[in-house]
């Protein structure tokens, strides 16, 4: 990834995220539960990464505190990363890692401490290998299956 002009990590507006939400993340619910509450507040942000001009990936950034944090931080320290999915036929490329990283360098520009996520507990690993940490038991989202909260803190 980067080495690469064919592929690329770049901000996209919120619409741009719907079809790949839908197709890889909630195929059996309606296209409008791939519409997220702060889709559009003016601190949100969200990443595509793009192979020869296609998406294959995506992920977005909202400003959230986490819920089970014991620790106090301003609202733009806390940061919530949802919606994250590559393509089914791009997995294994280094897209996803590529936009954790671009997520990373966001979320630190914006002078924030953390960043957490609702995590399925089959991408654990993934998370993991990214420098996540586990926070509490599994809890399961309804339709969903069984997720953790997992976050990781910015130095
Ligand atoms: C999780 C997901 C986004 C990873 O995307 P990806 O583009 O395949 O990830 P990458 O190719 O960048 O993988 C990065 C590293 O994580 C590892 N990894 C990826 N998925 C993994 C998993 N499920 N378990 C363990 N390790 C995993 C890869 O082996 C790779 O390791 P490497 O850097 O040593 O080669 C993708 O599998 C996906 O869309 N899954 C379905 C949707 C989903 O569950 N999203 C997360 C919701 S919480």
């Amino acid at each position: 990834m980067g080495e690469h002009l064919a592929e690329s990590v770049e901000l996209i507006p919120a619409a741009a995220t719907r079809g790949l939400r839908h197709r890889v993340l909630r195929p059996d619910q309606d296209k409008s539960a791939c519409i997220y509450p702060l889709d559009e507040a003016p601190t949100s942000a969200h990443f595509g990464a793009f192979r020869n001009r296609t998406l294959v990936g995506i992920a977005s950034l909202f400003q959230e505190p986490q819920p089970e944090a014991t620790e106090t931080l301003a609202p733009h320290e806390d940061w919530r990363l949802r919606g994250m999915a590559t393509d089914p036929a791009a997995r294994g490329e280094g897209y996803g890692g590529a936009l954790l990283r671009a997520c990373l360098k966001q979320v630190e520009s914006f002078g924030g401490r953390r960043l957490w996520c609702n995590g399925r507990v089959d991408v654990w690993g993934f998370y993991r290998h990214h420098g996540f940490q586990r926070v509490g038991d599994s809890f399961d989202l309804p339709g969903l299956g069984p997720h953790y909260v997992m976050q990781i803190w910015l130095s």
